[in-house]
């Protein structure tokens, strides 16, 4: 996300070994987000005491660290005159400001939504989908068939071909919808609609009207997808998963004008993720208690730490 959003090396794999900045102010930031929300949710009834008690989303100094970040990767595109040949987020950021009159808070406040939505949901994503496959070893070895077979001379492989890889689509789909990130949707209608229920039932949504969609108990139908709480990635076999999104069934990254904004993003940082490990390791659960799947109050996730083991595959 720090390549995508300020186009700058963040060290996690390059240098691995050193504490790294952004992952810690990234982390940080997020998970204080998460924890102030309950407590935001708490105060509903009286605004006030947000107030009162001065409520920060964010800790401050990770504020401060996230404003200067952008100011200095600003500087350093501008310096470098490169700001056209790299179409990242930052680019973008750059065109905001000279047509739109953006201010530096708006810049740093937009690549802080992005960060926000790309980053714990995708580690997330990634670490529900390694978790699967370490309970599923017969998907696993699937999967790392088909990567094997994809693999050219020189033991890598193209994005056009990566994307194409369909059992790893399936299993990056299967993970989602077992985890269902984001449970439920909100969304406001735009459009009076009638929706029958039955023969006799129908029920008129005016416009305006807030509605929720329940994401994750879509997800976990058994009218929709037998056996709901296994993990079987070919229960998506030949694209399966298009016509159960077109319905409205399957919808990981949400529909509609409001849908997710980095589908294609997560979609490729999930998968080429997903093809590095698994190609190089057997990915093995450590500990024998399955970890019970909860409600964590924003997503639902696994509850407790995941221990996996990594065991190179040696080819
Ligand atoms: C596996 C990873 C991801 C999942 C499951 C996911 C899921 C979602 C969902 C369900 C929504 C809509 C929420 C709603 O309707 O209430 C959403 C919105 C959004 N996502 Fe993602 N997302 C992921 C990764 C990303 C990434 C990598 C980015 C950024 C590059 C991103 C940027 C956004 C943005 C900006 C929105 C708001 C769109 C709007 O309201 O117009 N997401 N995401």
């Amino acid at each position: 996300m720090a390549d995508f959003i300020w186009g700058i090396d963040a060290g996690t794999f390059t240098r691995p070994e050193q504490p790294n900045k952004i992952q810690y102010m990234a982390t940080r930031w997020t998970s204080y987000a998460f924890y102030m929300i309950s407590w935001f949710m708490a105060t509903i009834v009286a605004p006030g005491i947000r107030l009162l008690l001065k409520f920060r989303f964010y800790p401050k100094d990770t504020e401060e660290f996230f404003s200067n970040l952008t100011k200095e990767s600003i500087e350093m595109r501008l310096k470098s005159g490169k700001n056209s040949s790299r179409t990242d987020y930052l680019s973008h950021l750059l065109q905001l400001r000279e047509q739109k009159q953006a201010t530096h808070d708006d810049l740093v406040g937009h690549a802080l939504t992005v960060l926000l939505d790309g980053y714990d949901t995708t580690g997330t994503a990634l670490l529900h989908a390694l978790y699967y496959l370490a309970e599923s070893p017969a998907a696993q070895q699937k999967l790392r068939t088909e990567i094997f077979s994809s693999l050219d001379e020189e033991k890598s492989i193209d994005f056009d071909k990566l994307c194409g890889l369909p059992y790893l689509e399936q299993v990056v789909y299967e993970s989602l919808r077992l985890s269902s990130l984001i449970p439920q949707y909100t969304k406001v209608c735009t459009t009076s609609t009638d929706i029958k229920l039955s023969e006799l039932k129908n029920i008129r949504v005016e416009k305006g009207i807030t509605i929720m969609i329940p994401n994750y108990q879509f997800h976990h139908d058994e009218k929709y997808f037998s056996d709901p709480e296994d993990f079987r990635p070919e229960r998506f076999d030949n694209g399966a998963y298009q016509e159960l999104m077109r319905k409205g069934i399957f919808l990981p990254f949400s529909d509609g004008p409001r849908v997710c904004m980095g589908i294609r993003l997560a979609l490729l940082t999930l998968k080429s993720a997903l093809f590095y490990i698994i190609c190089n390791f057997y990915v093995v659960r450590k500990t024998e208690r399955l970890i019970p799947r909860g409600d964590s109050g924003f997503g639902v996730v696994l509850q407790g730490d995941i221990n996996l083991e990594y065991r190179r595959v040696f080819r």
